[in-house]
């Protein structure tokens, strides 16, 4: 099935710049397990990859010219998107060519030997769903480049210059973990990753081996204003950590909270959105989540996965009133999930819409399932997308 899409990829590729591709090579997307805006905190983060890949067919060429098309890039007519290389500058296309030439551009200001290439592009990866997508393109690309020009880079490099290109290319002001779960995840696990020092381990997540499932609900929400709120939020974390003069809000220990918090001038900051959070309890929701990864993951090395439940659920709180990047729908398909009998639930990703984790017996899956999309016809939302999210691997080259 697999091999199946890589040769349709492939052939794709050779339909539309006329010769078959030197490769093929594919990045999922993720979901978050627990670790929720704490990768810019030099905190943990543990997500798993899903089965839902972006596949990058690519053939290098030698004029310093990058050419990308994608299949599903309905809004430019499918058409081919050619750009010079040494004409690329941050911010200059506001397109989603955007994401693999900021690869490119990342690369070569890394001083590495990239040089031009054909590309076309084919995901399953759902747009806008809070499932990084834009990691899965960014991380395909920097692994057919990788291979195409011979760099041998190891996959936490591979990750670092996605994020760059995300960060300076393309202006987002993410952290490392979407791209680091797409270059790093490996199958049946989750992946823990302290931001810091980059070390990695990889968890045993075995779900289907302990009758358990986690349900992705993506609720179509897309929240117009992530963007400048993550920022915003990213923003009041540095502020805080300023004022309790540690270098990231990873420094402030468990036990040194309420010391941290009394240390701390309340209201809200300046310059912050109405509905933001303050500063406190922003520090809060980063030091309690730091302690409820590694909380996670003690349950999870002592063979007790459903033990897990309790603090997806409390994370979800956690986003929800300290940090407050959650939604009605968001907060809807949580508490819809626990009426429903689910042993936890949580939002997964950046917030402000996109997709919730659920944690459920095998057993009860789908009765949980149709209890959430009851939920939503009853408030008068869209339908939501549920599917299980069974533990994928990274990066690889298929063909
Ligand atoms: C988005 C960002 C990540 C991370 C999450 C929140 O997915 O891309 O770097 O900050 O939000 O945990």
């Amino acid at each position: 099935m697999k091999d199946q899409r890589a040769r349709h990829t492939a052939e794709r590729f050779r339909e539309v710049y006329g010769a078959a591709p030197a490769g093929v090579w594919a990045a999922p997307g993720r979901v978050n397990l627990i670790g929720e805006h704490t990768d810019y905190n030099d905190g943990f983060v543990m997500p798993l990859a899903l089965p839902h890949t972006t596949l990058a067919a690519a053939s290098p060429r030698t004029d310093g010219v990058l050419r990308v098309h994608s299949g599903d890039d309905g809004s430019a007519g499918g058409q081919i998107a050619e750009l010079r290389l040494d004409a690329l500058r941050p911010a200059s296309d506001g397109g989603w060519a955007a994401y693999p030439a900021g690869v490119v551009w990342a690369m070569r200001e890394a001083g590495l030997p990239v040089g031009g290439a054909d590309l076309h592009y084919d995901s399953t990866v759902p747009v806008g769903a809070g499932l990084s997508s834009s990691a899965a393109l960014e991380v395909a690309t920097a692994l057919a480049l990788d291979d195409l020009y011979g760099l041998g880079l190891s996959r936490q490099r591979l990750a670092q210059l996605a994020q760059r290109a995300e960060n300076a290319f393309v202006g987002v002001p993410c952290g490392i973990m979407d791209q680091t779960a797409a270059a790093c995840c490996t199958e049946g696990h989750a992946l823990f990753l302290d931001t810091r020092d980059l070390a990695q381990r990889q968890v045993p997540f075995d779900l289907a081996g302990e009758g358990l499932r986690l349900l992705v609900v993506d609720t179509r929400v897309k929240h117009e204003l992530g963007d400048g709120a993550y920022a915003q939020r990213r923003a009041l974390c540095e502020f805080g950590a300023r004022a309790l003069g540690v270098h990231a809000l990873r420094d402030v220990q468990y036990a040194q909270l309420p010391a941290a918090l009394d240390g701390l001038a309340t209201g809200p900051a300046d310059g912050g959105p109405a509905g933001g959070p303050d500063v406190r309890a922003a520090v809060r929701h980063v030091v309690t989540e730091n302690r409820r990864v590694e909380e996670v993951i003690a349950r999870l090395d002592a063979g007790d996965p459903r033990a897990i439940g309790p603090l997806l659920t409390d994370g979800h709180a956690s986003l929800r009133d300290d940090f407050r990047v959650s939604c009605a729908e968001l907060d809807l398909a949580v508490a819809a999930a626990g009426a429903a009998g689910a042993l936890g639930a949580r939002m997964t990703g950046g917030g402000f819409g996109g997709s919730a984790v659920v944690l459920v017996e095998e057993a009860a899956a789908d009765a949980v399932a149709g209890r959430i999309t009851q939920a939503f016809a009853a408030a008068g939302h869209a339908a939501p997308r549920i599917f299980p999210a069974v533990p994928g691997a990274g990066a690889r080259r298929l063909v």
